[in-house]
């Protein structure tokens, strides 16, 4: 038996596989986000803890014989957070999350060093790891000077699995000291950015063993055989690894908080001037591409809360199948964009709403915005280099026909439901664990999943689309000179 667990930004979700990839068991706890100021997102890492052994918990007691026969545990998480630890693993601050926009400036003047770029292979964008604790060394310098280590968010659950330092490449990539290339720690670019290579967690493979699960744990745990902890991943390249995108090409959209449109790559070719996420995947000798929109089922949410419905009735409020594009254009930059802008003071906006708009001409447009803005992370993919060859979509998006229908034909491309997508983070990081247990090749491990359907561009209405596309694409160039910046 393997345990993949995904700590997500709202909750932390455990799956019990077996050997055959078979999920027999899952768990879910909630984790709260504080927002003290406008822009701060920050969660406690005790609350992460708490969430796993809540997740342990409800599988033990639903399935323990199955869960006493456990070889391996895989970790995934959101990405970018800096977890601050004393000398002692004591957590300094809440962690600052990934969505967290507090250090936009220093995001900035460390995007300045060419060699960051070059190194990291990414714009410092202002949710990633180095200018939050650039921000920390100007506003909490008490704190700055006591961190004895930084951690990513699932590599903090590590150290309480495993009392281990460790971290693997595809989340360290996020971090922007990571030479994503070389698959190391970059002294150049932690010196720029006024950290030490000794406050770096140990480096290795997603799909290597980090360590084994702490005595104590393991009899707390009822379990009688030693229990690997695998390096695990980002929760990107964990979903990936779930649904198979391991190879040249393979690709997926996720329609989740965030949208992502994901390619794997077997070698190393950023681009940051796209604003494309370039990281390692977490098996060796692959990387990761990703156009990443702050903004996609959120813009929903927004929606949902501030008329009052929820997300169920909006989307039932529409056809089944697509008729043509709104004539009211959606932007989703409620939190900004990373790809293809990377613009933290751009906010969002309905444009040519008139007196005869109703609630249902909202949710397409919003719908419409969303795929718009996946159009533009495909178009940067484009410009380095690379597309999908085939996409698989994944995330509570997936759910809406009209969406799928809308964004296989704002992409014009077909998109491929699998099925039980919905576990995809947690059970890429279980496949890593039977990797790094058994050391089993990625390839045999990370097959791709059944698949369910396949929705298809409509061909009719490509036209009207691609004319909605443009429109959208000139609303940006028009609003970004009046945002408050
Ligand atoms: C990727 C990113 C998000 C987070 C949260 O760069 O910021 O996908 O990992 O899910």
């Amino acid at each position: 038996m393997y345990l993949g667990l995904d700590l997500g930004t709202s909750g932390l979700r455990g799956i019990l596989m077996d050997e055959a990839g078979v999920v027999i068991s899952e768990a879910e706890a909630a984790i709260t986000t504080s927002n003290p100021k406008p822009g701060w997102s920050e969660q406690s890492p005790l609350d992460w803890v708490a969430a796993c052994e809540k997740v342990i918990g409800n599988l033990r007691s639903s399935n323990n014989k199955e869960f006493c026969a456990l070889k391996g545990i895989g970790l995934s998480g959101h990405m970018h957070g800096a977890t601050l630890l004393d000398g002692e693993g004591n957590a300094l601050r809440p962690c600052i999350l990934w969505n967290d926009t507090r250090s936009a400036d220093e995001a900035k003047k460390l995007d300045q060093y060419p060699e960051m770029r070059k190194i990291s292979g990414n714009i410092v964008f202002p949710g990633f790891t180095a200018p939050k604790l650039e921000w920390v060394r100007s506003h909490e310098p008490d704190i700055f000077s006591k961190t004895a280590k930084v951690l990513l968010p699932k590599d903090y659950l590590r150290l309480w699995l495993t009392g281990e330092y460790v971290s693997e490449m595809s989340d360290s990539a996020g971090t922007s000291w990571l030479d994503v290339n070389a698959r190391t720690w970059s002294n150049t670019a932690l010196e720029l950015s006024n950290m030490r290579l000794d406050q770096m967690p140990r480096l290795l493979e997603g799909s290597e063993s980090s360590g084994e699960l702490r005595p104590e744990l393991r009899q707390e745990w009822g379990l009688s055989e030693p229990v690997i902890v695998a390096g695990g991943a980002g929760d990107n390249a964990a979903a990936a690894c779930g649904i198979g995108c391991i190879n040249e090409g393979d690709g997926f959209l996720s329609l989740g908080t965030s949208g992502v449109l994901l390619v794997a790559r077997e070698s190393c070719s950023p681009a940051p001037e796209t604003a494309v996420h370039s990281f390692c995947h977490a098996v060796p000798n692959r990387w990761i591409q990703m156009g990443v929109i702050l903004s996609a089922t959120n813009s929903l949410n927004w929606l949902s809360r501030n008329v009052g419905q929820p997300v169920r009735r909006l989307a039932s409020d529409l056809p089944q199948n697509i008729t043509g594009p709104s004539s009211i254009t959606f932007l989703p930059y409620l939190s900004g964009e990373r790809t293809p802008h990377n613009d933290s003071a751009i906010r969002g906006a309905f444009m040519g709403i008139d007196v005869a708009t109703e609630q249902a001409d909202l949710t397409q447009s919003v719908m419409e915005g969303v795929a718009y803005a996946m159009r533009d992370c495909l178009e940067a993919l484009k410009n380095t280099g690379t597309q999908p060859s085939n996409l698989l979509a994944v995330g509570g998006g997936a759910r809406s026909r009209y969406w799928l229908e809308t964004l296989a034909t704002v992409l014009n491309t077909p998109l491929t439901l699998p099925k039980g997508s919905e576990i995809g983070a947690a059970k890429g990081a279980a496949r890593l664990a039977v990797c790094a247990a058994n050391r089993s090749s990625p390839a045999d491990v990370m097959t791709p999943p059944e698949q369910q359907e396949t929705i298809k561009p409509i061909r009719g209405l490509a036209d009207v689309y691609e004319t909605g596309y443009h429109r959208y694409t000139q609303y940006y160039s028009a609003l970004s000179p009046l945002a408050a910046r």
